[in-house]
């Protein structure tokens, strides 16, 4: 093979993901991202903006000290308090990089109310001051698909002479389309002075569908660094998705031969954690990591009529982490087998959350068929938690057509047993009341989410609860066969958040304090 040219994938699930309304990770689970960020071969994670809130800082400096290889990146606005705030905490990487950035276009040069010239100005400045803490300086123009022309190109220019090494072309609310992302990319490299000393970077939004068409564009007309989420996580309709730019390039390498460092196969791991930790599920038939993006699999198994497994595979499911198989595993499979399923699937557990999640496969595989992959990592997710304050002992629900569900429900909390009855539109609904009774307090529900993890009428449902708090988010998860008991868990498994959040930091506990938009 020739040498190709590389790109530079530059993910920002931590921080433009992260701000997606409710997708609010814990601390832990920060650390957590970007750690497989960094092992599977993540050139710059943009680990957060450390302005924003107390939490967001100590997430950056804390990923700065740990991860091996990424260069670490944070973000700031066009003020020097920011600038010094993000160089305080990436400082500790041992390549660091401060991403400042500014809206350039009519609608968001509005916002600081600064003429072209005052804008102009303040680039220049603050530049400067990020290029006298570090030599890898990020520059963006937000905004800069909707930003004139004659300006846009001013502006980069004088961010190259003050000393970017990366030039960012954000199509923050998704509006370019390919034809329009290349030439915008190939013209600005033409015509801004300096613009081959420094590395264009593509960083789009999918409000109409298109930010993988549109980053991919841009790279065949010179840009060399993508900016990406996993799943597409971000504001809106999301960010690039990491996994399909990535596969792209080398199932497409014939058309599209440029090299990245991802690990591929460690696409599918990160994927679910990403899910898991931000509650946003991934949709079943979303490109490469969606649970039916390899399911004609099992039909050309099944009938054993082909031959080739090409007939149908443009990739193959190992290449992106997926075994490819259905779990061997059953009800009289020890603990030994589970463990090396675990391992199989790239999970790593210690040996007290072996213990509970064997506890949990065990009532499975005697109310269940057939255990799967996925099964046992709904398992994992239902298990990630730490000493909790509400404990669910024991859930008895009536329903029917003919009047109220009725739940009755034993909690354990903070030691104390305690029993409720309650009322409700559903057994749902009466179940989360009688949650309420017996710890009352104010959450919002921002999302209740049901799927089956696996087929059949005795699959795992996995719901996904989100609550919202005094500004506090906090989201659950679990997985049962039976639907209600999934619910009622990943109900006080959010409420467990919330009051592990409140301790830690009292009220308003990572609640952001300032957003990127504000100028
Ligand atoms: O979408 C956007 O413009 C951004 C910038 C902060 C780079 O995320
Ligand atoms: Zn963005």
């Amino acid at each position: 093979m020739t040498k190709q040219d590389h790109v530079l994938i530059f993910d920002t699930t931590l921080r433009d993901g992260e701000q997606s309304p409710g997708a609010t990770m814990t601390h832990d689970e920060k650390l957590e991202i970007a750690e497989l960020l960094d092992e599977m071969g993540v050139d710059i994670i943009e680990a957060g903006f450390p302005i924003a809130s107390e939490g967001d800082f100590r997430a950056v400096k804390e990923i700065a000290e740990r991860s091996k290889n990424s260069v670490i990146c944070g973000l700031a606005r066009a003020q020097l308090p920011d600038i010094d705030r993000c160089f305080e905490a990436v400082k500790h990487s041992e390549r660091p990089r401060i991403h400042t950035f500014i809206g350039t276009s009519p609608l968001h040069r509005a916002i600081p109310n600064l003429t072209m010239d005052e804008m102009a100005d303040r680039i220049h400045e603050t530049v400067t001051h990020a290029r006298n803490l570090t030599d890898n300086v990020q520059w963006s123009p937000m905004d800069a698909t909707r930003t004139e022309w004659d300006y846009l190109c001013r502006v980069i220019e004088i961010a190259i002479k003050a000393g970017a090494s990366t030039i960012n072309i954000p199509d923050t609310v998704g509006y370019t389309a390919p034809r329009e992302s290349a030439d915008l990319i190939r013209r600005l490299i033409e015509t801004v002075p300096g613009a081959d000393e420094i590395v264009f970077a593509t960083h789009c939004h999918n409000d109409l569908g298109m930010a993988t068409a549109n980053s991919l564009a841009a790279v065949e007309a010179g840009a060399r660094q993508i900016e990406c989420t996993i799943n597409g996580l971000g504001e809106r309709a999301g960010n690039t998705a990491l996994e399909e730019v990535v596969m792209a390039m080398k199932v497409r390498n014939d058309i599209m031969p440029f090299s990245t460092g991802i690990d591929t196969k460690k696409i599918m791991h990160i994927s679910r954690r990403v899910s898991t930790v931000s509650g946003f599920q991934v949709q079943p038939n979303k490109a490469i990591v969606g649970k039916n993006a390899f399911a004609h699999e099992s039909g050309i198994h099944q009938d054993g009529m082909l031959k080739n497994a090409e007939t149908f595979e443009i990739m193959r499911p190992e290449d992106v982490g997926l075994s490819g198989t259905s779990l061997p595993l059953g009800k009289h499979s020890g603990r030994a087998a589970l463990r090396a399923k675990l391992k199989d699937l790239g999970v790593e557990v210690g040996d007290n959350q072996l213990k509970d999640i064997f506890v949990r496969f065990k009532d499975l595989a005697d109310r269940k068929k057939e255990v799967f992959d996925d099964d046992v990592l709904a398992l994992v997710s239902a298990t990630t938690e730490g000493a909790e304050a509400i404990q669910l002992v024991n859930l008895a629900v009536t329903c029917g057509t003919g009047g109220p569900a009725k739940a009755e429900i034993e909690l354990e909390i903070d030691g104390e047993d305690l029993t409720a009855v309650s009322e409700g539109d559903g057994p749902v609904d009466a179940s989360f009341k009688a949650v309420r009774e017996l710890h009352p307090n104010t959450a919002r529900l921002q999302l209740y989410q049901v799927n089956a993890v696996t087929a059949g009428t005795d699959a795992q449902a996995t719901v996904s609860v989100r609550l919202e708090e005094d500004g506090v988010i906090a989201t659950g998860q679990s997985a049962d066969t039976d639907t209600v008991v999934a619910s009622v868990r990943a109900y006080i498994q959010a409420l467990n958040r919330l009051i592990i959040r409140r301790s830690k930091v009292g009220p308003g506990a990572d609640k952001r304090e300032i957003s990127y938009k504000e100028m």
